[in-house]
């Protein structure tokens, strides 16, 4: 039996799906697994608000970094007309990477965010009209984590050069950190964003906006992570190369909108059929807050390429290479049982798959799977609703690998709705999708298709359409009669020679 295409089926599945979809989504909003303040119904408000209100400000501000003070301020040449860019090797950095330069690049960020201010970015943020600390070109060693001296401030750029962590750095450190300032923090503190909130010198709910880290290597030495992002807004992560991480590569907690784009994460420097891949350990993107996106990035090798517990996030363009599948690995674990809000697209998983918890909102498409990658649902609490898994490509080794696959170790999925895995193509794996169809020809009054092969769910059939087209002169009455199992039965009043054409759908309760 060939799992075809069934048109009809799927325009009604997708009626069906537009008119159920508003229940869901209403619902989603007060699910009580919602594990951030507000959820990200309250956020959104907050956010446009937000939005609306910098953007008045926005106007009157340059954020180019590079534009020098406006000729209209005609103020004598002052520190505060001079360009603000705040080089490194000003302040004593070795770009040899010989001497530890944590002092300079510290002193170098300090006066770059105690410079001059031009008006705020969102409320108690201050803008620092793109400031940007310079790293030349060279290759620094740290042995402590480089932070701003103070939280509530934007519009900086810390970019191009290397930053190495030296053999005395804090095992638990990142190289770079924004989260709360090293002089009103202890380490419980920095653990929990919301403690150090309270701790943050800056009257804004935030810490920091519009950040810009570019053109930055980050070798992590095997101790500890590279960026640390926590509670801040629109930070920017771009072109960074990231190795040698224990922990994260990158991880970003609270806030949002935090975008990292073209850039490249991998613990060992490798490109791909590494002898210690089964070695590989550590996460490249840990995402714990909402509204992030990941795009255009290459990861290439951690025990977990990407780790979301956040909701709303976008990834696309996201090729993952990390530890295979095989050896334990997982591409993309989507750790947010009951409300994942979560859509990958365009995206390449390269002998490494994904995992999604409970999946609520999920959207994975246009993506290719290699080498025997796949998708597996793993039930928490059994609830699978509103997850589309459209449009891929499966590619594998004919070792008999389903697409899709349910971890029901936990205990069975029951609470399913709006389930939708169609229209991928597949060579060499099994074909595993919520629509089925097939056709059975004989003699008699009996007609049973078995779908399991193909159903992902086992023992769950919500719609069936079928005809029946009898051979001679025959016109026997004909009913449906059973579901069970995932196996279809239609029977005739007659003996007759008959072909009966079945779609199976299990995508949408009602
Ligand atoms: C992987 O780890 C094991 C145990 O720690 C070690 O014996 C082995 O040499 C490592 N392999 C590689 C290729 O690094
Ligand atoms: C059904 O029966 C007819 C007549 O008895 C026979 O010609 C035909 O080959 C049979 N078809 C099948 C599929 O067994
Ligand atoms: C449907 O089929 C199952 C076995 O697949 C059987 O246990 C059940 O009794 C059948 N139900 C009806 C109504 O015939
Ligand atoms: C169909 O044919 C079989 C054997 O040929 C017979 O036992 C059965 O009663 C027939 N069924 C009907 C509905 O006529």
């Amino acid at each position: 039996m060939e799992a075809t295409r069934a048109r009809k089926a799927l325009i009604f599945s997708m009626l069906m799906g537009l008119a159920s979809f508003i229940v869901i989504h209403v619902s989603g909003e007060h699910s009580p697994t919602s594990r951030f303040s507000g959820g990200p119904y309250h956020n959104q408000i907050r956010k446009m608000q937000d939005f609306r209100a910098s953007f008045v400000r926005h106007d009157s501000v340059s954020l180019a970094p590079s534009t020098p003070p406006s000729p209209s301020s005609a103020q004598p040449p002052t520190a505060a007309s001079s360009p603000r860019v705040y080089r490194v090797t000003s302040y004593g950095g070795d770009p040899t990477g010989g001497r530890d330069s944590t002092d300079a690049l510290l002193r170098a960020i300090a006066d770059a965010v105690q410079g001059p201010s031009s008006g705020s970015l969102m409320e108690g943020i201050q803008n620092l009209g793109g400031a940007q600390v310079n790293l030349e070109g060279g290759n620094y060693m740290i042995s402590q984590p480089i932070r701003l001296p103070a939280t509530g401030v934007g519009n900086l750029m810390i970019h191009g050069g290397t930053l190495h962590a030296s053999d005395n750095f804090p095992n638990d450190g990142y190289l770079v950190d924004l989260s709360i300032s090293p002089t009103s923090n202890s380490k419980e503190h920095r653990e929990s964003s919301m403690d150090a909130q309270q701790l943050s010198s800056s009257t804004s709910s935030y810490y920091y906006e519009f950040i810009t880290l570019k053109d930055l290597m980050l070798d992590s030495n095997y101790r500890g992570g590279g960026i640390s992002v926590v509670n801040s807004v629109r930070i920017s992560i771009d072109n960074c190369y990231i190795a040698h991480f224990t922990t994260n590569g990158i991880l970003v907690q609270g806030g949002h909108e935090t975008y990292i784009r073209n850039s490249f994460l991998g613990q060992h420097i490798t490109a791909g059929g590494d002898h210690g891949e089964r070695n590989f350990s550590g996460t490249a993107i840990s995402l714990m807050g909402n509204d992030n996106a990941v795009t255009d990035v290459v990861i290439f090798s951690a025990a977990t390429g990407i780790m979301i517990s956040g909701q709303a996030n976008l990834l696309s363009g996201v090729h993952c290479y990390n530890k295979a599948t095989g050896f334990g690995g997982t591409g993309i674990y989507l750790k947010l049982p009951g409300l994942t809000q979560t859509r990958i697209v365009n995206s390449y998983f390269d002998y490494t798959g994904i995992v999604a918890e409970d999946p609520v909102q999920l959207h994975i498409s246009n993506s290719f799977f290699l080498g025997d990658a796949y998708i597996v649902l793993k039930s928490i609490k059994g609830i699978a609703h509103g997850v589309n898994i459209v449009d891929n490509m499966f590619c594998g080794y004919d070792k008999g690998f389903e697409i899709v696959q349910l971890d029901q170790s936990n205990g069975p999925f029951k609470d399913i709705d709006q389930v939708v895995v169609d229209r991928n193509n597949v060579r060499g794996m099994n074909l595993k999708a919520t629509l089925a169809m097939g056709s059975v020809n004989g003699n008699g009054s009996s007609w049973i298709m078995d779908f399991n092969h193909v159903l992902l769910f086992p023992n769950l059939i919500r719609h069936v359409q079928y005809s029946l087209s009898a051979s001679g002169g025959q016109f026997p009455n004909h009913a449906l009669r059973n579901v069970s199992d995932n196996r279809v039965v239609i029977q005739t009043d007659l003996n007759v020679t008959a072909s009966v054409f079945i779609t199976a759908n299990q995508g949408v309760a009602n």
